[in-house]
């Protein structure tokens, strides 16, 4: 028997991939949908959704492009994964987003193409809307420069293409790179952590999407996750696969906060740590944050690789991180901890890493 068995679960209910089949419409999720589908149904041109690492930016980006009906709407998820890409190469898979099947190698002719295709999609009542994941990995003025020049071509009534780009918040300091293109950020919205409320309705519609249909975290359990978590997707996931875990290896059906203590402190999760975390700290969310029409900063930093959208059902969606499924129930216990954790540790390192580089 695994844990799964032991749990009554189909499948492993919190897996670190942003899979939309698990997608959970918290509040906080629903208020930046609400609003970036406003952005790109009046085609404001260009929209920013900020949230800090884990906050589920990834998760709602492939929600929003699952969302946009396509005989509405010509979109792509282009997803930047370092930072060594040029403007003409982004430039090139925009145009191949928007179906445009043989884009030139030469620049003015590229971006005549795009204006043909963009005008035809106008014509066609569809509009064009480019999502960009880890937008802060664009950092050069050149491509702020590209990015604005697309923004410039409108129609008597609206902008041609739109964008979203979903980012860590230094895509604001990014966008300053080119003023006039920070101007043009038409909405901003900055993706907050949990409250207690959404981590205790994210934990169990995961569990419900997983095949639970009995309590499995005790509500001091679920309190406890949410405070150390600090209501980051992510480190929910994490502490409570954990959680999952170390309570079928100490066969205990209903979890409780004393295994949650001994999870986060396996994986180095201390209250201290939590508190230290400023980053992981939700911070206030006021509607003042939605911001419509001109705008102050942003942009991002390092370039990308394109994962691109389209057809929207080819998504790559990445491996889970722990490949907990695997039964393999002839190991001892111990050993099979031990590697997940790692795992988690490692990721969780990173994480804090990445928050300290950040701050
Ligand atoms: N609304 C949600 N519904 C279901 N799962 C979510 C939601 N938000 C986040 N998650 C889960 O939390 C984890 C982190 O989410 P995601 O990768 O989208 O975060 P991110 O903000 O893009 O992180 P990063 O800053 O590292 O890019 C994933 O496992 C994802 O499935
Ligand atoms: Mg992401």
């Amino acid at each position: 028997m695994n844990y799964l068995d032991f749990y009554k679960l189909n499948e492993e209910p919190f897996s670190s991939a942003p899979d939309i089949k698990f997608y959970y419409n918290s509040a906080q999720h629903s208020k930046a949908l609400v609003r970036l589908m406003y952005a790109v149904d009046s085609m404001k041109g260009l929209a920013l959704l900020i949230g800090d690492i884990g906050t589920g930016k990834t998760t709602l980006a492939r929600r929003m492009l699952d969302s946009l009906p396509e005989e509405e709407y010509e979109s792509a998820l282009l997803v930047i994964i370092h930072s060594g890409i040029t403007a003409d190469w982004l430039l090139k898979k925009i145009a191949m987003q928007l179906g445009i099947a043989d884009p030139s190698d030469n620049k003015i002719t590229l971006l005549s193409q795009l204006y043909e295709r963009l005008n035809e999609l106008y014509e066609q009542h569809k509009k064009a809307v480019v999502l960009i994941d880890e937008a802060q990995m664009l950092k050069t003025k050149e491509m702020m420069e590209e990015f604005r020049g697309l923004l410039n071509l409108e129609a008597p009534d609206r902008k041609l293409i739109t964008f979203v780009f979903f980012g860590l918040p230094d895509i604001e300091e990014n966008l300053l790179l080119d003023s006039p293109l920070a101007q043009r950020v038409a909405l901003k919205y900055r993706l907050e952590s949990f409250n207690y409320e959404s981590t205790e309705a994210y934990v169990k519609h995961r569990l419900g999407l997983a095949g639970n249909k009995e309590e499995i975290f005790a509500t001091d359990a679920i309190e406890k996750i949410h405070h150390y978590s600090k209501g980051i997707p992510r480190m929910i996931n994490i502490i409570s696969s954990n959680a999952l875990f170390e309570g079928f290896l100490v066969k205990a059906k209903v979890i409780d906060s004393k295994i949650i203590d001994s999870v986060v402190s396996d994986l180095g999760i201390t209250s201290e740590q939590a508190g230290i975390k400023k980053t992981l700290e939700s911070p206030d969310t006021t509607e003042d944050e939605f911001i419509i029409e001109p705008v102050q900063q942003a942009v991002m930093q390092e370039p990308v690789m394109q994962e691109s959208a389209r057809p929207k059902a080819k998504i790559p969606v990445q491996p889970p991180v722990a490949a907990r499924k695997d039964p393999d129930i002839q190991k001892p216990a111990e050993m099979k901890a031990k590697p997940k954790k790692q795992e988690d540790l490692d990721e969780i390192d990173s994480i804090l890493d990445k928050l300290e580089k950040g701050n």
